[in-house]
């Protein structure tokens, strides 16, 4: 077990965000003008008004070299190795408690659902933040494409375990494959997004290319990166983290700066790029959204 082994999203940000990360007022509106031009070129995406970010978006650069991606290595530097992993042909499949289990070829998905753009808050439980422009879709549209059954509780997402480019696959240290899951009220919350793109462009393979999902209440390990398989369960799933120390990294893993980590605070987050250090708020921000989820789960370990 990895108890006492010393994990790559902990390592502290200094160490691993160079000076040149700092960025000035003129670099955020550049930033910003880029990101309108490339949002024409988007095919089809419809901004969502609903989903703004409350701060500045974090420079393209930063959020596409600054990554968790264990299947690659376990340091933030996975950018360039990540460039392997092939993105087409790619196909989900859907499996477990549904009325037809089935794969699905992700460009034949994409023309079932109708995508758009939101701007979420993401926030790592290594108390780094980041505010990127996503396309995508609703997992909600996936569900009623999907249709479980009634009986099923959760839902299940497994991602790519491609041997000849990831290699960090081969390290015995981890449960392999990278699983996650939500229960399925989580599941068809509006604000459960599956991500296609990032900034205007088809999602690069570092940040979870060709599909992701994006869960911006809950620390970002829940949403899982290059997804091929979703599987309806009635029980919960063991999850990834939660396999390998239970205690640091639980199921619900929503934000909450009132509940520290074992090992350090979430009371605040450093703003990936500007290094600026921010309060974090409950539920990422987006509690009106969904801490109806929680009322009647009270007794189980919501925030860790
Ligand atoms: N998904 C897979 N398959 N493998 C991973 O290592 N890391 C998670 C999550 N999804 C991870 C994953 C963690 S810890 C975070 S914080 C986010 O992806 C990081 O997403 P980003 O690299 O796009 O910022």
């Amino acid at each position: 077990m990895l108890i006492a082994r010393h994990r790559g999203w902990e390592i502290p940000e200094s160490r691993v965000t160079p000076e040149s990360a700092m960025l000035n007022r003129r670099g955020l509106l550049a930033g910003a003008g880029a990101l309108s031009i490339a949002g024409a070129v988007t095919a089809h995406a419809t901004p969502n008004p609903k989903f703004t970010a409350g701060r500045d978006l974090t420079e393209e650069k930063y959020a596409t070299t600054y990554n968790n991606y264990y299947e690659f290595n376990d340091s933030k530097s996975v950018s360039q190795q990540a460039q392997a992993l092939k993105q087409r042909p790619w196909t989900i499949k859907l499996d477990g408690l549904l009325k037809t289990p089935r794969t699905i070829d992700i460009d034949d998905l994409m023309k079932q659902v109708q995508t758009e753009d939101r701007i979420y808050r993401h926030r790592c439980v290594e108390a780094w933040a980041m505010t990127v422009p996503w396309t995508g879709f609703s997992l909600s549209q996936l569900l009623k494409i999907a249709e479980p059954l009634a009986s099923a509780k959760y839902v299940v997402f497994e991602t790519a375990q491609d041997k000849t480019a990831m290699p960090g696959l081969r390290s015995p240290n981890y449960p392999w494959p990278y699983v996650e899951g939500l229960a399925m009220d989580e599941a068809a919350n509006d604000l459960a997004f599956m991500v296609t793109g990032l900034y205007g462009k088809a999602v690069p393979p570092q940040n979870g290319g060709p599909l992701r999902i994006a869960l911006p209440w809950k620390y970002g390990f829940k949403s899982a990166k290059s997804i091929v398989k979703i599987t309806f369960a009635e029980k919960k799933p063991m999850t990834f983290w939660e396999g390998i120390q239970a205690s640091e990294y639980g199921f619900w893993a929503n934000v909450n700066p009132a509940v520290s980590h074992p090992r350090w605070s979430q009371a605040r987050e450093r703003l990936l790029g500007s290094n600026e250090m921010v309060p974090t708020q409950i539920y990422n921000g987006y509690g009106e959204y969904v801490a109806g989820l929680y009322e009647g789960r009270k007794s189980e370990k919501l925030f860790m």
